[in-house]
């Protein structure tokens, strides 16, 4: 088991429902732009906490449908309860943080390519951005276009590598679903209906 991401076996969504997806987010960009993106770089270590759940993009109940739908044509049947659909959308980097209660997701990459890097840290301090912290790279992806992937919102991520596009992911929020990453991935499989 990869500690960090974990790509999964699910079917990528139809090129027009990921436009629908890339114009929802643009129409309301002022909503789904990453917090972490906006507020960030400056503060000290241990000042700045991470964003978490506090300024998470969560779609409403009517969105939610909607997306729920368009997740159905693509013959993706998810059990919804206790699991909430997140729109993100970010450009240019985004700092090494951990995500105070979200521990893992369920995400799909829609558009936008980067490098995600995951790091460790003397003295571990969670829920936090590391602007300044001393920091050692443990491991390096590039999440490929879309695709469905399990990821760790636990360990120390940021994201690097941006030629100044943007990256659009939505995600279902698993963390009152299992009990950690490794459960989800051991586990995920119990979010699918037959
Ligand atoms: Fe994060």
């Amino acid at each position: 088991m990869d500690k960090y991401i974990t790509s999964l076996d699910l079917p990528s969504l139809k090129s027009d429902d990921e436009e629908f997806i890339i114009n929802y987010v643009h129409e309301n960009i002022d909503r789904f732009n990453s917090w972490v993106n906006v507020n960030n770089f400056t503060s000290r270590i241990g000042v700045n906490v991470g964003t978490g759940f506090s300024n998470l993009p969560i779609v409403d109940e009517d969105e939610q449908r909607t997306f729920i739908d368009l997740f159905e044509r693509n013959g993706l049947f998810f059990d919804y309860e206790d699991v909430i659909i997140v729109l993100q959308r970010s450009k240019n980097n985004i700092i090494p943080h951990t995500d105070p209660g979200r521990t893992c997701t369920l995400a799909y990459l829609v558009k936008g390519e980067a490098e995600t890097k995951f790091y460790s840290m003397e003295n571990f301090v969670p829920n936090i951005n590391y602007a300044n912290a001393k920091l050692h790279t443990e491991a390096s992806y590039v999440i490929p276009q879309r695709s469905w992937y399990l990821f760790n919102h636990s360990k120390i991520h940021g994201v690097e590598n941006f030629q100044d596009s943007e990256r659009i992911q939505i995600a279902l929020n698993l963390t009152s679903k299992f009990i950690d990453y490794q459960d989800a991935v051991e586990n995920w499989k119990r979010i699918l209906i037959d």
